[in-house]
């Protein structure tokens, strides 16, 4: 082992340990490889593995079994783990922090600041660590793992999982399944491949540069159309998708790379990401399977964003929306037609902008945009906001003068209560962090500068605000709801700030 390899090498590389994941490793602030040295938890890859030599670490797979117990099936109560990604790191932490008695809300919180999380909105996270944490509290039954999957897999648009498994991190992640003796090929700055036995030795031998954020302001690439009489106009900027998961893939030389969203899907973000295609070059090429890892720089530089925008509306919602496009984007022919669907009366049109790849398919891509915009036309703050996004989804958004948000929504069948909350507060905690904090600095060249996983702008746990969801009942088939959510969420954000003509908002 390599003199400077760190604790996160050590179990997941050399011990084989894969509830411990790796998303920004080696900056240190997702916090999925959290875990315990002599019982305080620790980001494993910022610990150099020499430091805990003669001293014990848990992982969450070892947490001592009445309390892994208790945090799974507490987990698998509030829908706290969608992909689960980021839940291996966070039951850890939840472990450490267990040993300081019963917390409070705040104290669970505080203690999630360090984590990350794309799918959840954090809420069923604290929600399942007061419980588990409270050896008085009655845990409520696990949910309908059959029911939670079918909900997912509606909402993610790829077959999902559910169940303990998904909880300990093992929802079938690229990175964790690759055959034993896989060559690793880490992704490296220069736009090709360090190819090596394990990513620690791909790292050095690359010499990999940890990237950094930058005091760069936000550019907003397009100006907004000059509509006669418009009351809403509105410019978004480039926003990194932000799943938690890095894009990896691993293939056999003639085989079928493997997806690159295993269980989580990133809602589409992933869908046309190009590692599938390296993996299956290099296995190819070398004759022997492969893993191809994109580490969190790559991932910003090389995966595709949301497509900025901008766009003027006139009271009856008729107007213009340009949407950005660089010489290496998705195809946005689909994304075109949805907006023509929904509004026939707005004009679109593609603007050429300098700037990263943009994608396709990230959720709700310029439609929830449009949405929000028309839902926002002649909105006060604090009134409901409703939205039916294609695909049939309905939800009624308000924000109280507290911060609450109030969503009700109507899915059709929720097919698992649980889960459909989970998702619905989690388009929420998407949808503010879309108006409020997202976006990602890209120079006049179109360089990406905003390099750490801290830098773009997803909503903490700390700031997150309570969400409270009602289910409206419906004899409908079940339909999914991400999109209504996120563009109500987002007209009712947008409106309680006053309607300022960029995003986000800080
Ligand atoms: S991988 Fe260690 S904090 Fe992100
Ligand atoms: S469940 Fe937290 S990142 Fe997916």
């Amino acid at each position: 082992m390599a003199a400077d390899a760190t604790l996160l090498d050590a179990l997941r590389e050399d011990l084989g340990l894969t509830s411990l994941k790796d998303g920004c490793s080696p900056q240190g602030q997702c916090g999925c490889c959290t875990v315990l040295v002599d019982g305080v938890a620790r980001v494993a890859c910022v610990t150099p593995v020499r430091r805990v030599a003669g001293r014990s670490v848990t992982t969450a797979s070892s947490i001592d079994e009445p309390l892994l117990d208790r945090l799974v099936a507490a987990f698998e109560a509030t829908g706290a783990s969608q992909c689960g990604f980021c839940t291996p790191g966070i039951l850890s932490r939840l472990a450490g922090l267990s040993r300081r008695g019963v917390p409070d809300e705040s104290k669970v919180r505080t203690a999630l600041g360090a984590h990350l999380c794309r799918c959840t909105g954090f809420q069923p996270i604290v929600e399942a660590a007061l419980l588990a944490l409270d050896p008085a509290a009655q845990l409520p039954p696990r949910r309908d793992a059959d029911g939670a999957a079918a909900r997912a897999t509606l909402e993610s648009g790829t077959p999902q999982r559910a169940g303990d498994v998904v909880v300990l991190g093992q929802g079938g992640f690229a990175a964790d399944t690759a055959p034993e003796g896989s060559t690793v090929a880490l992704a490296t700055a220069a736009g090709g491949y360090e190819l090596a036995a394990t990513q620690a030795a791909a790292r050095l031998a690359s010499a990999k540069v940890q990237g950094r954020n930058s005091t760069m302001p936000l550019r907003h690439p397009i100006e907004p159309p000059a509509v006669e009489g418009a009351v809403v106009v509105l410019a978004t900027t480039f926003v990194e998708p932000a799943y938690v998961e890095p894009d990896a893939s691993w293939c056999a030389p003639g085989g079928e790379p493997s997806l690159p969203f295993a269980n989580a899907g990133a809602f589409g973000a992933k869908r046309n990401s190009p590692i599938r295609e390296d993996a299956r070059r290099l296995a190819d090429e070398l004759g022997t399977p492969v893993l191809a890892v994109w580490p969190r720089e790559e991932v910003v530089r090389r995966g595709a964003k949301r497509p900025p925008l901008a766009l003027a509306l006139r009271p009856d919602g008729a107007g213009v929306v340009r949407v950005g496009r660089t010489p290496d984007s998705d195809d946005l022919t689909a994304v075109l037609e949805q907006v023509a669907a929904i509004a026939p009366d707005v004009t679109v049109e593609l603007v050429d902008v300098t700037g990263p790849r943009i994608g396709a398919t990230h959720r709700g891509a310029v439609v929830a945009e449009l949405l929000a915009a028309r839902a926002s036309i002649g909105s006060q703050p604090g009134e409901e906001v409703e939205v039916v996004a294609p695909g049939g989804g309905r939800a009624v958004v308000r924000l109280d003068a507290a911060g609450i948000v109030h969503v009700a929504v109507d899915a059709g069948e929720p097919l698992c209560a649980i889960t459909l909350r989970s998702y619905v507060i989690g388009a929420v905690h998407h949808g503010l962090g879309l108006v409020r904090s997202e976006g990602i600095a890209v120079d006049d060249e179109g360089q990406v500068h905003d390099l750490t996983i801290r830098s773009f702008g997803i909503i903490g746990a700390q700031a997150m605000p309570s969400v409270e969801v009602e289910i409206i009942e419906s004899d409908r088939p079940s339909v999914p709801i991400g999109v209504a959510v996120m563009a109500a969420t987002m007209a009712a954000a947008w409106t309680e700030a006053g309607q300022p003509p960029t995003w986000p908002l800080s």
